[in-house]
């Protein structure tokens, strides 16, 4: 091939600058000043003189964790060029609510690992962290307040509540043979995809942005989020511990009926009937079920069907994104959809 041809096939310049990528890096980069003064607010606000209190919560927020939400909300600020810093009492309240989430959500999917570190109601117990968990929702609910902004305390409270209705329906729904693609994507667009959209919509809010460019960031963030929790349910099915820090496996034991194991009992409804029927049906799962159920995800190309439908969510989120003009906070957000299904932590 000569170098005229070489030419042909490489991307234009301009085009390489522009599509997105799997990756976060330029959004952290971008928000790393306003998360320092966030991580500031989130270490403040934990602090109680009930000492388990801050021990428990600091288990789990200095372990990390990706710091999603509270960046999907100083990003759509920062997109809508906001002029104050109410985003960062919003971002801390975004990731508190987060975090209680996950004290709650462990307790109730009998998780051990969180973070990479055992999960907090293995050491403290769950009436700790159930309660540890309440507390932090409530100081979300302080930080609110403090902003004086009625319609963003409008938002993260009617998303709270979603959430919780979110994780209740589910656990009325597990091990269920019949649960539809529909009835899943209303499980995870309350227990996730609620809180992403409430990020992303009440960063706008606190910017004082035009009321089409609020209903965009809703729009990015809530399928943004379907996209985020259909890879979360895939990588419970062939992720690791090492690159996730919880273990894959437990939406299985729990029979969570997410995407993946819709559409793998749907494609082996007439192959491996039996199996699906006691591992989810009868809820009788021996050793080595939970691998064959790995094997009858990919074989069945039910993950690949999983992610391609995660996938056409992470495309209506940037799509939302088409009012802003390009930019670097606009081209970040794009990036983070992409991430959303690519990613394997
Ligand atoms: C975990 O969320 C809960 C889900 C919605 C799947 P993250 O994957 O954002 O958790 P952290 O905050 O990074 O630990
Ligand atoms: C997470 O659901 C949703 C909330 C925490 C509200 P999952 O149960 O799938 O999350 P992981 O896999 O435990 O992080
Ligand atoms: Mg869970
Ligand atoms: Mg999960």
């Amino acid at each position: 091939m000569d170098s005229a041809n070489i030419d042909t096939v490489r991307p234009a310049p301009e085009a390489a600058k522009t599509a997105p990528k799997a990756d976060v890096k330029a959004l952290v980069t971008l928000c790393d000043p306003d998360m320092v003064a966030v991580n500031a607010l989130i270490t403040e606000r934990m602090q109680s003189e009930v000492a388990v209190i801050p021990a428990l919560a600091a288990h789990l927020i200095a372990a990390g964790g990706k710091r999603l939400r509270p960046l999907l909300c100083v990003a759509a600020a920062r997109l809508c060029g906001t002029d104050n810093t109410h985003h960062y009492n919003l971002s801390a309240a975004v990731e508190f609510i987060h975090t209680a989430t996950l004290l709650h959500d462990d307790v109730v999917d009998s998780s051990q690992l969180r973070r990479g570190k055992v999960a907090a109601h293995l050491i403290w117990g769950a009436p700790s962290s159930v309660l540890v968990g309440d507390f932090l929702f409530a100081r979300a609910f302080e930080l609110m307040v403090e902003t004086g902004s009625l319609r963003a305390l409008d938002i993260l409270s009617k998303a709270s509540a979603i959430i919780t209705q979110g994780e209740v329906l589910q656990l009325m729904k597990a091990f269920d043979l019949n649960l539809t693609q529909a009835d899943y994507i209303e499980i995870i667009s309350s227990k996730t995809a609620a809180l992403f959209s409430a990020a992303s919509e009440s960063g706008a809010v606190a910017a004082g942005a035009s009321e089409d460019r609020i209903q965009a960031l809703y729009s990015y963030g809530l399928n943004l989020g379907l996209a985020f929790q259909i890879q979360d349910d895939v990588l419970d099915y062939q992720g690791s511990a090492a690159d996730l820090g919880k273990n894959a496996g437990d939406d299985f034991a729990e029979g969570k009926s997410t995407l993946p194991l819709i559409l793998a009992m749907r494609a082996s409804r007439d192959t491996d009937a039996a199996f699906w029927d006691r591992t989810i049906g009868k809820r009788e799962q021996a050793p080595g079920d939970f691998e064959r159920a790995q094997a009858l995800m990919a074989s069945s190309g039910a993950l690949d069907e999983a992610r391609a439908v995660a996938r056409a969510y992470a495309e209506k989120a940037r799509a939302a994104l088409s009012i802003f003009d390009a930019g670097p906070w606009r081209q970040a957000l794009e990036n983070l959809a992409v991430y959303s299904v690519d990613r394997q932590t």
